[in-house]
């Protein structure tokens, strides 16, 4: 760039400029390269071309002058070429040469005057013009000045913001006073576009040439202006990516450095982003968990908060909210499943079908919440695990027994530490479908305390009319429990909270009769055990007679649990003697079963108990099934009107109390200084309720007047004061008691007959069953000599006699 400031030597005085004496005519001409000389300024060159090289070599040291004339397309034709050349160029004087670095010569050329190159004279050595003299306007008035002005302060401008690296040079250009310098000199020295230059020398009008430059420079100013803003942006977009990625880098490194999240905490939470997006979320929900998934991931992963929402999260991403399993609606198929699993059962496999031929008629049934109702062992369970399996749902189960905290069911709110979903919402979790068959067990055993209620939550997941819309204080968001097929079992249905009650539809399952435990043992039970214990395939032979006697004398139940055990003991023992040393004999009889489950536990002690009088057998109905149970009497000194022992509740003390006036209303006398003691055995057990009465009043006349009951005979029934039999309940568990304890005759309340029509025909077709309206009949079916010899067989003993000596009763 040295040479460049050398241009300015002189150059702001007007008077350095040395006068032209001579105008030859013709010129040696210089052709310009991607340059354009005006007159008044001061052009270096670099010559490369050698017929320009020889020009200045032969003209240097002369004074000779030249024309500097640029090439219309310097990059395309020879140089040499007149048609290549502006017809208008500048009469120059060589003022200085020297060599280049590469041979070449490096020169400076002033220019003086405008000139028309009329025609070429010679090309050799060098090209010769003939040329004319232009003269120009040369006066600058004050519009020239002011453009002059205005040029300046733009070349300060661009000097400012390094225009081509050409600061000093433009700071230079800025300060030359003169005009016609100012225009030539930064005309010829300033990289504008090459006609731009050319026009400037062509023009004649110096107002015009100054025009054309300014505009120029104005043009180049913009042109920076608008790149440097471009560039400035681009800079700026770069820098705040640059700044938010330098940023993102030290964090890492300082949370590196803390022990915290680092990469891989960034990665989980994006894997979970898209876990989240990947499960198509109600809205509520997925604006939930937006929410948390915004917080956690400003949080520490050691925070105690972070594994909070976390898991949260987790439970949110674990639940089904969509997927759920075909309904297999095939009736029969359905049916042949259920019959696979469970002999009879007809009422609940019934009411299943039905709910299944609606389903299949109408798409959006809501399930069901059906409750399974019976004694223990007879299948509530295990019906439930069947018709998931037929309807081809998955199978939950929660046992509610001893639930007594609503938060078990409906969850805890997320503030308090380890706080989880209910139970009803970790079911769903883990059948992974929104309709699986879900079974609620022991409903009737809830309890309920200081910390809320569980039936009322339950109410909400159960009751059709809200459980689209179950609230679990862990979740906090709704979750649709429609599609659930509920199935609830209980023993009793007195314990049932009764808002709960009024929402099911109860089915009850009966207990078992004899035949019913026979064909279950066979069908069922044995197949199941002794595949349970290892011996399927080895030919086992588990006789009739052996499960006749396991369920005589080993059990007493109205379900099949204890069956199933006894089963399983015996045929333990057969897997036991195989281990140890083969058998041959794989039968499993009666003696077997003795030797396998030790002595008899049971045997028909009803008629051993009726040998004395004042003891009388009934029937009672617990959660249990049935019953027999004893009533026994004893005159015992003391002035109490009456003791009563064996547990008994209010309303059983109640029915003996009444047995007694009733006795005494009949006019039997009770000895003096004697009062009647009435014990319940198995004194452990509560038992209450009215319908013993008939029996204690049995008891009590069978004391009184010395005559023992019917060994054979159970009762049950209320009674009045004036002597009269009420209906009673649970009369298929009692009869099926009854026979269970090898009882054939059965008195029962007359309006009880309808109840009869639940029991199978061979149940009671060997059974004898009699009816009675009041205490009379009772008595005439306890007491069956008496009532055959007459009434007097049984009156009350002559007053003066002890009652226990004679006997006797007088029917009113
Ligand atoms: N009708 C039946 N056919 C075949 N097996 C049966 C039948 N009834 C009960 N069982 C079998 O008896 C066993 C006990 O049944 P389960 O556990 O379902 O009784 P539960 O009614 O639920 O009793 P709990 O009230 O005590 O819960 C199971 O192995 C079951 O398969
Ligand atoms: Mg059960």
């Amino acid at each position: 760039m040295e040479w460049i400031k050398n241009i300015f030597k002189g150059t702001h005085d007007d008077s350095d400029i040395p006068e032209i004496e001579e105008l030859p005519d013709i010129l040696p001409v210089l052709p310009l390269k991607d340059a354009v000389l005006l007159p008044g300024a001061v052009l270096p060159l670099l010559v490369t071309n050698p017929a320009s090289a020889a020009l200045i070599k032969e003209l240097h040291g002369t004074g000779s002058s030249i024309v500097a004339v640029s090439m219309r397309k310097p990059h395309e034709i020879h140089p040499a070429v007149w048609d290549n050349l502006f017809s208008i160029g500048c009469m120059a004087k060589i003022t200085k040469v020297s060599p280049g670095k590469g041979g070449e010569l490096s020169i400076m050329i002033r220019g003086y005057r405008k000139v028309l190159l009329e025609e070429k004279t010679t090309d050799q050595p060098f090209m010769k013009a003939r040329v004319t003299y232009l003269t120009e306007s040369v006066e600058p008035d004050t519009q020239v000045y002011a453009l002059a002005l205005s040029t300046r302060d733009i070349l300060a401008q661009l000097a400012r913001r390094s225009y081509q690296n050409l600061d000093t040079v433009l700071a230079n250009l800025a300060k030359i006073k003169d005009p016609h310098l100012l225009l030539s000199t930064t005309t010829t020295n300033l990289p504008i576009p090459m006609d731009k230059k050319q026009q400037i020398l062509e023009e004649d009008d110096f107002q015009t040439k100054f025009t054309f430059l300014y505009d120029s420079l104005r043009e180049e100013l913009d042109i920076l202006e608008i790149s440097s803003k471009i560039t400035e942006k681009a800079r700026g977009e770069i820098n705040n990516a640059q700044r938010e990625y330098y940023l993102r880098q030290q964090l890492k490194a300082i949370k590196k450095e803390l022990g915290e999240a680092g990469s891989d905490a960034d990665d989980e939470m994006e894997e979970l982003r898209k876990e989240i997006l990947a499960k198509e979320l109600p809205e509520e929900v997925s604006r939930e968990v937006t929410k948390d998934l915004k917080r956690i991931s400003r949080m520490q992963p050691s925070s105690s908060e972070y594994v909070t929402i976390r898991t949260y999260l987790d439970w949110i991403l674990d639940l089904p909210w969509h997927e759920s399993s075909p309904d297999n609606l095939e009736i029969g198929n359905v049916e042949q499943i259920l019959n696979e699993d469970h002999f009879n059962l007809k009422k609940p496999k019934k009411r299943i079908l039905e709910y299944l031929s609606v389903k299949k008629l109408k798409q959006d049934l809501k399930g069901p919440i059906l409750c399974f109702v019976g004694p223990p062992g007879v299948g509530k369970t295990s019906l439930g695990k069947s018709i998931a399996r037929a309807m081809g749902r998955k199978f939950i189960r929660i046992s509610l027994g001893g639930v007594r905290d609503e938060a078990e069911i409906r969850g805890h709110r997320r503030t308090y530490i380890g706080a989880m979903p209910g139970r009803i919402i970790g079911g769903i979790k883990s059948a992974g479908t929104v309709n699986p068959v879900f079974m609620l067990d022991e409903i009737d055993k809830l309890t309920q305390d200081i910390h809320g209620d569980p039936a009322s939550a339950l109410l909400e997941a159960l009751d059709p009319e809200q459980n689209s819309h179950f609230t679990d204080h862990y979740l906090n968001v709704a979750y649709d429990l429609s599609k659930v097929f509920f199935i609830t079992t209980a023993n009793v249905v007195d314990t049932i909270p009764p808002a709960l009650l009024d929402r099911m539809e109860i089915v009850e399952i009966d207990g078992y009769t004899h035949e019913d435990k026979l064909a279950i043992a066979k069908n069922y039970l044995i197949p199941k055990e002794i595949d349970a214990n290892g011996l399927t395939g080895r030919p086992i032979d588990f006789k009739d007679e052996a499960v006749d006697h396991i369920i005589r004398h080993y059990t007493r139940e109205s379900g099949v649990r204890n069956l199933q055990r006894e089963i399983a003991s015996s045929l333990r023992i057969i897997a036991s003697e195989i281990v140890r040393g083969g058998i041959e004999d794989y039968s499993v009889d009666c003696a077997f079963v003795e030797k396998a489950l030790g002595a008899l536990r049971y045997l028909p002690e009803a008629k051993q108990r009726t040998t004395i009088p004042g003891v009388a057998t009934g029937l009672a109905w617990t959660p249990f099934g049935g019953e027999i149970l004893f009533v026994e009497s004893a005159l015992v000194q003391g002035k109490d009107e009456m003791i009563l022992t064996g547990q008994m509740g209010d309303v059983m003390k109640e029915s003996a109390r009444l047995g007694l006036s009733i006795i005494k209303g009949m006019g039997i006398e009770i000895k003096t200084d004697h009062c009647i003691h009435i014990h319940v055995p198995a004194g452990a057990i509560p038992k209450d309720g009215p319908s013993a009465g008939v029996t204690m009043v049995t008891s009590i006349i069978s004391l009184l007047t010395e005559k023992i009951v019917r060994n054979d005979l159970a009762m049950t029934g209320e009674i009045t004061l004036r002597g009269v039999v009420l209906p009673v309940g649970g009369i298929k568990e009692k009869v099926l008691a009854a026979r269970r304890a090898g009882i054939r005759s059965i008195i029962l309340p007359k309006l009880n007959a309808k109840d009869l029509q639940d029991i199978e025909a061979y149940v009671t077709n060997d059974l004898c069953i009699h009816f009675v309206e009041n205490i009379e009949d009772v008595l005439k079916i306890a007491f069956p000599e008496a009532a055959s010899s007459g009434l007097e067989a049984i009156s009350p003993p002559p007053a003066e006699e002890p009652v226990r000596d004679a006997p006797s009763l007088r029917v009113q």
